[in-house]
């Protein structure tokens, strides 16, 4: 048995001292020391001679190595693929994190599920069996080459892989696996960080690709160090509204392709379904003549769509006025109200203002902007803007309207969607030589928007 020993470790970065500190020295945080207990033969001990496939390394020389792109493995599910940038690599760990009930198992099983050649393995440490064949039975899908096994040992997890020997492994979740290796319990900064350098260890020497599930803290970071990140090859995160339907599955960090792409989902009752074309679900309600609506071309990741952004401006009933936002950032739109003020003469102090963006989806482009101020302006003065006109721009402290990225795919979404005429950052037609059916608008200043809008 190992001799047990009490050491500290930074909850944010995973760094570890023999005492408690207040301040960690290696990331600054304040109180973020937690005590573990933990065998004298733990993680650190670099040794672990465990080897999977008994190949020993071989230093070459550059010109010896074949770079030849490895065949990915496709996962079918296009968004998935998309934000893996191009399919599963194999021996690579996916870290997918997300906030509880999100859908982040459903995601993984409808995806095992929908490879019929590939054997998989689906690790459960949350659910039952019974509750996993639920949770198939719903997504509709048969397959007999998807073995499940309700398991939270690390050493019976690599036995289970042994003797069934799948392509693809997923483990649901890392913060139930635990090793005996360490007396710590599941869940505990050492425990997810041995857990999750073995896996990689085993997925590098094996080949096979491990998806793992991670927890999400309140403040949103995934559960357990820091380092977990920086140990996987692959970080997604899935977000969304639980009350919303739409799921927006992003990429953190990837080894092997680009961080800006995102795949865009939407749960219902048989499980989640890929967004081929989010512009058209954003888009369906029809709000022709209601004031403080307005349409903003927006990109997320590299990709456009067409979102609705929604304002209600009332008299504010007590001293303080109200000020709420969903889906968009409320100190960025208390800076918009003060453009607003200075603009437009909008009294801020006297108005209650609801901000809104369609479908529950959190949108941080600044080429939302000015959709947004158009909206607010519009439910403030109740005029209507015209259904047939989009807007893209980001607005500067004195009313500027700057230029935005990817402005070309903007404006062939708004184009593609059928929309008339587009209102766009004057800067941004510099070098924009495209022939387009659509009327494109520049604007310098927020007022000559709002003249040209209201
Ligand atoms: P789940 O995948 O268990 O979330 P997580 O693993 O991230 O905690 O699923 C979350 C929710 O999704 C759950 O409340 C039920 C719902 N759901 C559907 O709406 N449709 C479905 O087909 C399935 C399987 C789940
Ligand atoms: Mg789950």
């Amino acid at each position: 048995m190992a001799k047990l020993k009490s050491v500290y470790f930074c909850s944010n970065c995973g760094n570890e001292s023999p005492k408690w500190m207040g301040r960690c020295p290696a990331c600054g945080e304040w109180g973020t020391f937690v005590e573990e207990l933990v065998g004298k033969n733990d993680s650190s001990n670099e040794e672990d001679t465990r080897s999977f496939s008994g190949i020993k390394s071989q230093p070459l020389s550059l010109g010896e190595i074949k770079a030849d792109e490895e065949p990915r493995i496709n996962l079918i599910d296009t968004e998935l693929n998309r934000v893996l940038g191009g399919g599963l690599v194999p021996a690579s760990v996916v870290l997918i994190g997300g906030e509880p009930g999100i859908g982040k198992s459903t995601l993984v099983l409808q995806t095992l599920l929908k490879l019929p050649h590939i054997r998989s393995l689906y690790v459960s440490g949350e659910e039952s069996a019974r509750q996993i064949k639920l949770r198939a039975d719903r997504i509709g899908i048969q397959n007999e080459n998807c073995l499940v096994v309700c398991e939270t040992n690390l050493d019976q997890i690599f036995t289970h892989i042994k003797n069934t020997l799948p392509q693809l492994v997923v483990i649901d979740s890392i913060q139930t696996v635990y090793s005996d290796a360490l007396e710590s319990s599941p869940g505990s900064i050492s425990q997810v960080r041995e857990c999750a350098v073995s896996i990689l260890k085993f997925a590098k020497q094996s080949g096979i690709p491990v998806m793992l599930i991670g927890h999400i803290t309140k403040e949103g970071n995934i559960a357990g160090p820091k380092i977990l990140e920086h140990i996987v090859d692959t970080v997604l995160q899935f977000e969304g509204d639980q009350h919303y339907m739409y799921r927006i599955l992003r990429s953190i960090k990837n080894r092997f392709g680009s961080t800006s792409e995102v795949g865009i989902y939407e749960m219902n009752s048989s499980g989640l379904r890929e967004v081929i074309n989010p512009s058209e679900l954003l888009l369906t309600q029809n709000h022709e003549g209601l004031s403080g609506v307005s349409i903003a071309a927006a990109i997320e990741g590299i990709r456009p769509f067409l979102i609705e952004t929604q304002a209600l401006v009332s008299t504010a009933a007590y001293g303080t006025p109200q000020r709420s936002s969903t889906g968009f950032d409320i100190r960025r739109m208390n800076m918009l109200l003060a453009v607003l003020e200075k603009r437009a003469g909008f009294k801020l102090s006297q108005k209650d203002v609801f901000l809104n963006i369609a479908g529950g989806l959190r949108v941080s482009d600044p080429g939302l902007d000015l959709s947004i101020i158009s909206a607010i302006l519009s439910s403030s003065l109740d005029i209507s803007i015209d259904r047939n006109i989009c807007l893209t721009g980001e607005v500067g402290l004195s009313g500027e309207i700057r230029p935005v990225n990817r402005i070309e795919q903007r404006i062939l979404e708004a184009e593609k969607l059928g929309f008339s005429s587009i209102l766009i950052p004057a800067h941004n037609l510099k070098g924009f030589t495209a022939i387009t059916a659509i009327k494109i608008e520049t604007v310098r200043k927020v007022e000559e928007a709002f003249k040209r809008l209201f």
